[in-house]
């Protein structure tokens, strides 16, 4: 038997080396390699052409073809009956695509897969669920709670993805799900599952599946304390398309983002909220962020961000109050920490507030996270409505950007924004005036536009 030997791979990149590394040579990466043993000999890089089963070799003579020979057939797609999930993946499932779901465990990517295969078992396709995690048993259960199952769904609880590619070889099934790559091994290689070589075979296995035989199949992987894939970034580049599934533990909306798509556009969202019989669609994802919205209470205020192509309206809450402690408290939840200390030394600075000896807590209802500087002047104006005791009109929604001389600055997309707010009944509408000055007012008739060129404007609205 031949022998094993260690070799060390960049977790980043996937760069393989004989010795230990303190820097990838290749992305440049601090502290990335990891030890593993690999065999010597294994054949998944063997040239294929994509399209002809089986029929790789490598002394098979291959012509180039000339790029005006080449005909564009439409992707063929597959709908899966949830809008949600195909507005994210570009308009529904690209046959023959290799899919990425990431996110962190327990957020909720087995169920919204099984509520895929539900949808398309329900409209005649044929789907296989492959789990290396749960028994056909714990999938049963699961399948029960999301409601009745009429179509024909083919399960499988197996590890070993020799085993997995026999079985789709013989069955041929047109939508594969692979929950979790961690959990996948091939034999031939040494090194334990949801190791960097495994996962990068496993992958590759299933890149050729995809490809040679026209089936679309969806990986599932966890999500590191880092927030990447676990495993190497290399499984990223090999799929067409990776999505991550996001949301707050304590919350009960997903958002599902591509961040990756070769079919389509990575500005589209998908919102869910996990209920106690599954994931159901958020049509309206304003509307539910709004949900309980006090009125009239002071340091509230709406504002509209941007999720990719999607306006969402949310609503930011600041408590300002004398402190108890020698180091004021801070907090922030849904936004950046320092982004909030940032800004209120801006409102210190230029307003010549004190906040010196005030405890501060800023918060996005609804348990979204936000990394938008377009909601800066909504935030400013919360800390100034707490800190004076003056709520805000509850009809009045604010955005704009703030920069550190207590300048107003543009925002992008900004009749999206506008037109989204009328639509959610908001009568006023204050803004950089900037944007002002270059938007088509004539699109968003009934909204009285107010714009901002400093944040000491603010104070004449509360
Ligand atoms: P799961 O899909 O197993 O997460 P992942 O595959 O990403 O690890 O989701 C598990 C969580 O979802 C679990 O905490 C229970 C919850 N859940 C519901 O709230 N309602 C449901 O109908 C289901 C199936 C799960
Ligand atoms: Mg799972």
């Amino acid at each position: 038997m031949a022998k094993n030997k260690i070799v060390f791979f960049c977790k980043e990149c996937g760069y393989e080396s004989s010795k230990w590394l303190g820097q990838c040579p290749a992305c440049k990466e601090w502290d990335t390699f990891v030890e593993e043993p690999v065999s010597p000999k294994t054949n998944a890089y063997k040239s294929r052409s994509y399209g002809s089963i089986g029929k790789s070799s490598r002394f098979e003579k291959r012509e180039p073809e000339l790029l005006s020979n080449v005909s564009i057939v439409e992707d063929t797609r597959i709908l899966t009956g949830m809008k949600e999930l195909d507005r994210v993946l570009g308009g529904g499932i690209v046959v023959g695509g290799l899919v990425l779901v990431g996110g962190d465990p327990g957020i909720g990517k087995s169920t919204l897969l099984l509520q895929m295969c539900k949808e398309l078992s329900y409209s005649q396709h044929k789907v296989l669920y492959v789990s290396g995690e749960e028994s056909l048993k714990q999938i049963k259960m699961r399948a029960e709670r999301l409601g009745k199952f009429d179509g024909e769904l083919l399960l499988l609880s197996e590890t070993n993805l020799d085993v997995i590619e026999d079985t789709i070889t013989r069955i041929k099934p047109e939508v594969v799900i692979i929950d979790s790559i961690q959990t996948m091994f091939k034999e031939e290689v040494s090194s334990a599952p949801g190791s960097v070589s495994q996962i990068r075979e496993t992958t590759g296995t299933l890149m050729h599946l995809a490809k040679d035989l026209a089936i679309s199949i969806f990986i599932v992987g966890h999500v590191t304390k880092e927030g990447v894939v676990a495993g190497p970034r290399v499984l990223e580049h090999m799929v067409d398309t990776v999505l991550y599934f996001e949301g707050d533990g304590t919350a009960s909306f997903r958002i599902l983002r591509a961040v990756k798509n070769r079919f389509g556009s990575t500005n589209e969202i998908g919102v869910f909220e996990m209920r106690g019989n599954g994931l159901a669609e958020v049509v309206n994802p304003s509307e539910y962020m709004l949900k309980g919205k006090p009125e009239g209470e002071s340091g509230s205020v709406v504002t509209c961000l941007m999720e990719g192509t999607r306006p969402i309206l949310v609503e930011i809450q600041a408590l300002i109050s004398r402190t108890n402690f020698n180091m004021p408290r801070r907090t922030a939840a849904g936004m950046d920490y320092n982004r909030v200390n940032l800004l209120m030394a801006v409102i210190e600075k230029r307003l010549g507030v004190s906040l010196a000896d005030c405890d501060a807590y800023v918060n996005i209802a609804g348990g979204m996270r936000v990394n938008e500087p377009a909601l800066d002047l909504a935030l400013i104006a919360a800390i100034l409505s707490s800190y004076r005791n003056l709520a805000l009109d509850s009809d009045t929604i604010i955005f704009g950007e703030v920069g550190l001389a207590g300048e107003v600055r543009a925002v992008t997309l900004i009749e999206q924004r506008v037109m989204e707010s009328a639509k959610m009944g908001y009568k006023r509408c204050i803004l950089p005036q900037v944007n002002l000055d270059s938007m088509e007012q004539d699109k968003v008739n009934g909204m009285e536009l107010i714009g901002l060129r400093n944040i000491r404007e603010i104070l004449n609205y509360m």
